[in-house]
Parts: structure tokens; C-alpha cells; sequence
């Protein structure tokens, strides 16, 4: 998604704001751009593609100036083209955007009246026209941005810079992230926590409604209705150090071996080493013994994380789970238990269908929880409770990490829940936490095996359509290895629940079609060798993801078979789903595709 930057500085920007956009590169994009106060003219460099163009570009032509913005845009309206690279400059004011805004037609229609005519295809433009006009009309460049922002609908972050207005950068928020990092002398601003870790751990993030007067010396924050406002400055630990690559080729190698650590953080949450026994080390807002029944929601990768939770909290602690994508339950209007739990997932905290699915459940009366890994985040900061990933940043577009993290968060929670309405004797939760201690040593076992994955990966890259399939709490993580190979490798492919096969997608099995079958040895492991069979009666090649005993007894019917460590069928998906990103990794890497940077994708969805 839309990344942007803005420095208020006393020394050259152009670098650092290349620097600051490089940070947030992870957010995937497709154009980039910069603009300066050149002696007070506003300049501008801009370019389609990666940030490299628009380094040579200001290698070839450079930029001077101590006050600019930045920009990497993610196309929503408009191709990735240079003309449609933000800033969207006029003479007298340059602006960068993240978000959207829905009433751009009507606002164009009425500038269209007054002389003013786009250049762009972008919704975007239309905020430096408006700006533009009001300063024409004689207002101030804070006026002007205050009478722009009030017209505006949909969500925005905006930066405005102003000819002549040496070191004035006016922000303003409203659905989209945006924070101001202060430095000495020097204010900052950004999308995020990473875009400012180069210049300052000072950080304060604006609230919706919010706008900012920003200088060198200070940043001057007021609320949608003119009132001065107050925002905490918080010590971000976004450090630059730990957000390198360190010995991998990619980030998302490198987030894939950080799996046991972070797992190992998460469990440290909620199990006591010393006694290996459940602890709450805070107590919980609401109470699990009483609850009816749990509302989960979140998008993408992190909504497959609520849907194994949904196996795990039905099935050990007793309670019934709604679970939805955020973009369908925003617009259910789903009727809620009074004094029920809302439980939102999510790594970036800012996806905007989950956030406006929070804010649906608040407005009706709910708990709010939620599971995140950006602990400033906005949806860490509209929830009551917040369980946080702790898996440090994640900048690999595809979600590996995190996705771990959530799985074992949701899984400690079952037990906690499991425990509180009494479905859990003494033994079986014993037998549970025992499970979640040995998992971090399980997914470092698991991790041995890449090579022979890689092999394997290697012959699955020649395919054009691949299916997963699984059954149970492998369900979710059959559709996660879909999803994650048709994301970074481009390979169409699809998952089913094992036992939906001979429902419809068996017509589409032949000898060209590879079946990842996730099958580890559990109580439904014959079911879903079953189906197997009638793949491969059909001549379909089966990939096993499965362990030593399953192996044992079904590894003569695949043609392929991934080992990995054998454990509780609690905690099989979270070891399962290694398997699969390192499946999708490697045939990713060896088909030469960008890892980090899928194309089309955005790390962090603030748009519907
Ligand atoms: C896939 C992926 C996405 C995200 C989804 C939600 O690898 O990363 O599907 O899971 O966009 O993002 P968050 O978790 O930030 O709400």
C-alpha cells in the first residue's frame, strides 16, 4: 500500500527521503516519488517501477532543499505510470496521499467549473487542485488545507508542501496511518514506525480527525474540530538493525527462520517455563466462562489464523466461533450478543476491512480483542485487549511470521478459554501445554528439512495449477499453502477441504495437476488418505506433507513426501504451515520471482 514520507529538516532531504521510502518499500508498490523546496519552487522527481529508477533519475537530475516529501504509490486508480506517481504538485502546493478518496469525481466536477482541469487519472490529484484553489481564493496554506480536508471522503494521509513556505509540512489523517517522528531540530513524518527509524525512535501517531502543523522545531497537532490535541510520544523500538536481512537472500527467508523464536515469545506469554503451567500473566478484560459465542474477524493470511482458532476454540474450550473476512462482515451487519467478544487478527494493526469490522463490533456493544503484531497500531489502539505477536517486523509482503505467531496466540487462548468454562480436565490441558513448550523445538526441526523441500518445490514450479488439500484444523492451512504460492510464485492454486474433493475440483486432477496432501498422523489422518487414493486413481502425483508415522503407513501412495517432526495433532497446523511457505518460497525463488515484493501486492491494506 501507499507509503509516504515528509521531512522538516535543516540539512539536504533528497537521500533521506530515498532512505525513508526504501523503508517502506515492504508495503509494496509501483511508482515512486519526491518533492523539495528548491529555494522555495516546489521541484519534483518521480518515476514508475522500483525506488532504483528514482535514484537514477536524481542522479541524473538532482534535487536540493531542506524540506520534502516522499512517496511510493500502490496504482488504485490510474496506472503505475510516472504522471500518476504522487506528489500530485501544482505551482503552489505538492501533496502526497495514502488511502482514497470517494467523492473525487464531484469534487473534480466542481473544480472543473472553476478553470481548474486534472492532469492525472488519480483520485489524489484532486486534493493539491482544491488546495491549490484555496490558496488562489487568498487563504493560508493551513486554512487552505483545513478547507480541503473538510470536503474530503474516504481515507487519507496527506502531506502538504507549500511554495515559499521553507520548512512547513501541514499532515493530516483520516483512515490511513500516519505518525511524526521528532528529531532534534528536525521533525519527520510517515506511515509508519519503520519509514522514521532511521532518523528517530521520538513517535507520536496522529489520531483520525487529526491534522498537524509541522516545522523544524515542533509539530502542532489539532483535531478535526480545530481543538489542540494531545498525542503520546511513544519510544518505537523499529530500530534500523532489525530490519535487515542479516544471511538470507530475502526477508521472507529470514522471517521463516525467526519461527521458532517468535513462537517461543508467544508461549512464553501465557506458559510458566519454570512449571510448564498455563499462567495469565494480566488479567482478561472479559470472561471466557460465561461467553455465548466469539466473533472473529480479519483478511488474508490472518483470517486462516482465526479459522484453525475456530477448530481449536470449538473443539477444547467449547465455545462457537462466527468467524468472516473483514470485507464480508463489514457489510453483514451481523446481529452480535449483547456484552459479547470480538476477536480481530491482524500482523500491520491497520488493514482497513478488519478495522472497519472493530469498529462495527464496538458500536454493537462488543469486547474488543485483538491479536496484533504492530503494538501503536490503530487496531491495537481501538481494542480493549490487545494480545501482541511480539515477532518484531515483518517485511516480507507474504505473512510467515506473524501468521506462526497468531496461530500460537489463538491456541494459548483456546486453553486459557478451555480452562475458564471448564472443558479442560487437568490432564488434557496438561497434555496441551506440553504441546505448545515443545513447539519452537518442533519448527526449528522443521526447518531442517528445507533443502529436501527446496527439491521438491523446484519440480512444483513447472506446474501451472496446483491443489492443496487438508482436513480439519489442516483445512485452513491447505487454503494458507494456496494462498501463499499463488501470491509470490504466480502458480494458480487452490485449496479444499480433503473431503470437498469429490464434490467438484476432481475433475480438474490429471497427471499435470500436483496434490499437496497435509495429512500428519491424527484421528482423521485415514480420511484424508482416502481421498488421496482417489487422486491418484485419477493419475494425479501427490505431495505428502505428513510425519515419520504417517509416512510409515501412507508414503508409498505419494510420489513426493515432506517429513516433519512428529507432534500433538493440537499444534500439527503451526508445523504444517512451515512446510508450506517453504513450498511456495523456493518455487517462488526458483522461478526467479520477486520474494519480498509479490507484484500487485501491498503488505499493509488500508484501502477497502
Ligand atoms: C498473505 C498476507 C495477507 C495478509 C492480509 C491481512 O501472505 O500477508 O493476506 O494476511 O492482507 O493483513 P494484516 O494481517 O496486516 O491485517
Amino acid at each position: 500500500m501507499c507509503g509516504i514520507v515528509g521531512i522538516a529538516g535543516r540539512e539536504p532531504v533528497v537521500d533521506r527521503l530515498i532512505g525513508a521510502l526504501a523503508r517502506l518499500e515492504y508495503r509494496g508498490y509501483d511508482s515512486a516519488g519526491i518533492a523539495t523546496l528548491d529555494h522555495g519552487e516546489i521541484q519534483r522527481r518521480r518515476a514508475s517501477g522500483k525506488l532504483v529508477n528514482l535514484a537514477e533519475k536524481l542522479t541524473l537530475d538532482p534535487l536540493e532543499g531542506v524540506t520534502g516529501i516522499g512517496h511510493t504509490r500502490w496504482a488504485t486508480h490510474g496506472a503505475p505510470t510516472e504522471l500518476n506517481a504522487h506528489p500530485h504538485a501544482t505551482p503552489r502546493v505538492a501533496v502526497v496521499h495514502n488511502g482514497i478518496i470517494e467523492n473525487y469525481r464531484s469534487l473534480l466536477v466542481e473544480l472543473a467549473a472553476d478553470g481548474y482541469l486534472p492532469v492525472t487519472q488519480t483520485d489524489s490529484e484532486v486534493v493539491a487542485m482544491m488546495a491549490t484553489r484555496w490558496l488562489d481564493l487568498g487563504l493560508s496554506p493551513v486554512a487552505a488545507v483545513q478547507a480541503t480536508v473538510s470536503r474530503l471522503e474516504g481515507a487519507f494521509a496527506l502531506l502538504f508542501l507549500f511554495h515559499g513556505e521553507e520548512g512547513l509540512i501541514v499532515a493530516a489523517r483520516q483512515g490511513s496511518p500516519l505518525a511524526i517522528g521528532h528529531g532534534d531540530g528536525e521533525m519527520f513524518l510517515g506511515s509508519d514506525a519503520l519509514a522514521l527509524s532511521l532518523f528517530t525512535d521520538r513517535v507520536t501517531y496522529l489520531d483520525d480527525g487529526d491534522w498537524a502543523v509541522v516545522t523544524p522545531q515542533k509539530a502542532s497537532i489539532r483535531t478535526r474540530d480545530g481543538m489542540v490535541a494531545s498525542r503520546i510520544l511513544h519510544h518505537s523500538n523499529a530500530s534500523s538493525s532489525i530490519v535487515e536481512k542479516g544471511p538470507y537472500r530475502h526477508f521472507m527467508a529470514k522471517e521463516i527462520h525467526e519461527q521458532p523464536d517468535a513462537v517461543s515469545r508467544v508461549v512464553g506469554q501465557f506458559i510458566d517455563r519454570a512449571t510448564d503451567t498455563l499462567v495469565v500473566r494480566s488479567p482478561l478484560a472479559f470472561d471466557f466462562a460465561t461467553l455465548g459465542r466469539m466473533t472473529v474477524s480479519a483478511c488474508g493470511t490472518a483470517y486462516l489464523a482465526g479459522a484453525v482458532g475456530r477448530y481449536w476454540f470449538e473443539r477444547y474450550a467449547r465455545l462457537p466461533v462466527d468467524i468472516d473476512v473483514g470485507s464480508e462482515f463489514r457489510y453483514r451487519q451481523p446481529p452480535l450478543q449483547p456484552e459479547g467478544l470480538a476477536l480481530f487478527i491482524s500482523q500491520s494493526g491497520e488493514t482497513a476491512d478488519t478495522l472497519a469490522a472493530l469498529r462495527y463490533c464496538a458500536a454493537n456493544g462488543q469486547h474488543i480483542a485483538s491479536v496484533v503484531n504492530v503494538a501503536e497500531s490503530t487496531i491495537a489502539r481501538e481494542s480493549g485487549s490487545v494480545f501482541p505477536l511480539l515477532c518484531g517486523p515483518e517485511i516480507g509482503v507474504a505473512s510467515t511470521k506473524a501468521f506462526t505467531a497468531q496461530l500460537t496466540t489463538l491456541a494459548c487462548l483456546a486453553i486459557v478459554a478451555g480452562r475458564a468454562r471448564g472443558a479442560l480436565d487437568n490432564a488434557a490441558l496438561a497434555e496441551l501445554v506440553g504441546a505448545l513448550v515443545s513447539l519452537p523445538g518442533a519448527l526449528a526441526k522443521a526447518l531442517t528439512v528445507e533443502e529436501d523441500i527446496a527439491k521438491i518445490a523446484r519440480g512444483l514450479s513447472k506446474a501451472s495449477d496446483v491443489l492443496f488439500l487438508g482436513r480439519g484444523s489442516l483445512y485452513p492451512i491447505a487454503l494458507e499453502g494456496a494462498l501463499k504460492l499463488k501470491e509470490i510464485s504466480y502458480i494458480h492454486a487452490e485449496g479444499y477441504a480433503a473431503g470437498e474433493l469429490k464434490h467438484g475440483p476432481i475433475a480438474l486432477v490429471d497427471e499435470t495437476v500436483p496434490v499437496v496432501v497435509i495429512a500428519p498422523s491424527d484421528e482423521l489422518i485415514e480420511k484424508t488418505i482416502s481421498n488421496m487414493q482417489e487422486v491418484c486413481a485419477r493419475g494425479g502425483k501427490i505431495i505428502l506433507i505428513t510425519d515419520a508415522q504417517g509416512a510409515a503407513t501412507h508414503g508409498a501412495m505419494a510420489q513426493q513426501t515432506i517429513l516433519m517432526p512428529q507432534v500433538h495433532p493440537f499444534v500439527a497446523p503451526i508445523i504444517a504451515a512451515v512446510a508450506v511457505q517453504l513450498l511456495a518460497y523456493h518455487a517462488a525463488v526458483h522461478l526467479g520471482a520477486d520474494v519480498d515484493q509479490p507484484r500487485n501486492l501491498a503488505k499493509s491494506v488500508t484501502v477497502e
